[in-house]
């Protein structure tokens, strides 16, 4: 539910980098985040050192500067292979919390890339505990978001290790593991395949996610809801091809987690698209907004995607979106959290007595 009375609050924002500022200090939710994608190019050439990796500098560039979906999961794949021992993850967790409290970032859902850990017979509890502690510490201090956790597992690695994924998730439920998702390649391997799976997580009581409609038609989006019963999608870009499925995803009020500069980046938006050299402000975002679809704002992988949170806000203004409809959007993206309900309320909050102060 939008709180309607807030609408009137217009804070006078004149010029780009007013805007920018006003954004970068709005207390905002981030739904859509791997806590692996933050992982900086100069933390890769410090673990490589660590781990008598020979890299020059001129590969970790070429790497993180490229475009299309394959190569970014060969980024991404390249990336967390240096990624090895839980106090690797404790230290990228300390510049994600760091990051994330500088560009405003109030709560954040991170998905770890559990189904990558299992793959390479890491410690998943271990790895877990390491990234919680610290942002459990630097939350305390005041110096990093509230965060809760997202155990994602991998499409092509098929069914069986996605089960494993839940196994940890469910142990971990507890100390903030709040949902079950499903990341990498959605043309690999059928979501029908998946049903078990997601069956299991409910079972625990995971909240249920999937990446789908990235790369994929809009046929992915609605096995992610029919078959799978997701709650939010990631991406869901290919709905704009589908008007019948933005209707539904209005009427159920199922949001998707739009992540802009990704979709440019991957090349997402040139297959949504049918367009060989996509803009950014081709991206469907207003259109799914105005048409009624639930949507927050995310940035994905900021490290790979060269972006932030307040970017991405400052990229939909670009589109055409009026600050009063980015309000709406933060607005929506803590009450699409699976945020308790009194938590929820504090957030809101602190995000209504901020557009107060700034209105003065
Ligand atoms: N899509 C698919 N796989 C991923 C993503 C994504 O957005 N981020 C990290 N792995
Ligand atoms: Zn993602």
């Amino acid at each position: 539910m939008l709180a309607s009375h807030h609408c009137h609050i217009e804070p006078r924002v004149t010029s780009n980098s007013n805007l920018k500022n006003f954004f970068s200090k709005l207390p905002k939710a981030e739904l859509h985040l791997h806590l692996e994608g933050m992982l900086a190019p100069n933390r890769v050439a410090d673990l490589a050192r660590k781990y008598n990796v020979p890299l020059d500098p001129g590969e970790i560039h070429r790497r993180f500067d490229s475009r299309g979906f394959a190569q970014f999961l060969e980024l991404y794949k390249w990336a967390t292979s240096f990624l090895r021992e839980p106090e690797d993850y404790a230290r990228l967790a300390e510049d994600a919390a760091g990051g994330l409290r500088s560009e405003g970032v109030a709560y954040a859902e991170v998905t770890l890339s559990v189904g990558v850990m299992l793959l390479r017979k890491q410690d998943v509890r271990a790895n877990f505990h390491a990234i919680r502690e610290v942002f459990t510490r630097s939350h305390a201090a005041g110096q990093g978001p509230r965060v809760q956790y997202v155990f994602d597992a991998v499409r092509q690695f098929g069914p069986e290790p996605a089960l494993e994924v839940i196994e940890r998730a469910a142990e971990l439920r507890s100390e903030g593991v709040a949902a079950f998702g499903l990341g990498g390649d959605e043309l690999s391997v059928p979501l029908a395949d998946f049903q078990p799976v997601y069956l299991q997580a409910r079972k625990e009581k995971l909240r249920l996610l999937v990446h789908a409609g990235e790369t994929g038609g809009s046929q992915q989006i609605r096995d992610a809801i029919d078959l799978l019963g997701a709650e939010r999608i990631g991406h869901g870009i290919a709905a704009i091809r589908d008007p019948n499925l933005m209707m539904l995803l209005r009427e159920r009020k199922i949001p998707l987690e739009i992540c802009p500069t990704s979709n440019l980046r991957t090349k997402a938006l040139n297959i949504q698209l049918n367009a060989a050299d996509p803009n950014i402000q081709d991206h469907p975002l207003p259109k799914l907004y105005r048409a009624g679809v639930p949507v927050s704002l995310s940035t994905d992988d900021p490290a790979m995607f060269h972006t932030n949170l307040t970017g991405e806000y400052f990229q939909a203004h670009q589109m055409g979106l009026a600050v009063e409809e980015l309000l709406r959007i933060n607005r929506a993206a803590f009450e699409q959290s699976f945020l308790a309900d009194n938590e929820r309320r504090t957030f809101l909050a602190a995000v209504d007595k901020y557009l107060f102060q700034s209105e003065r």
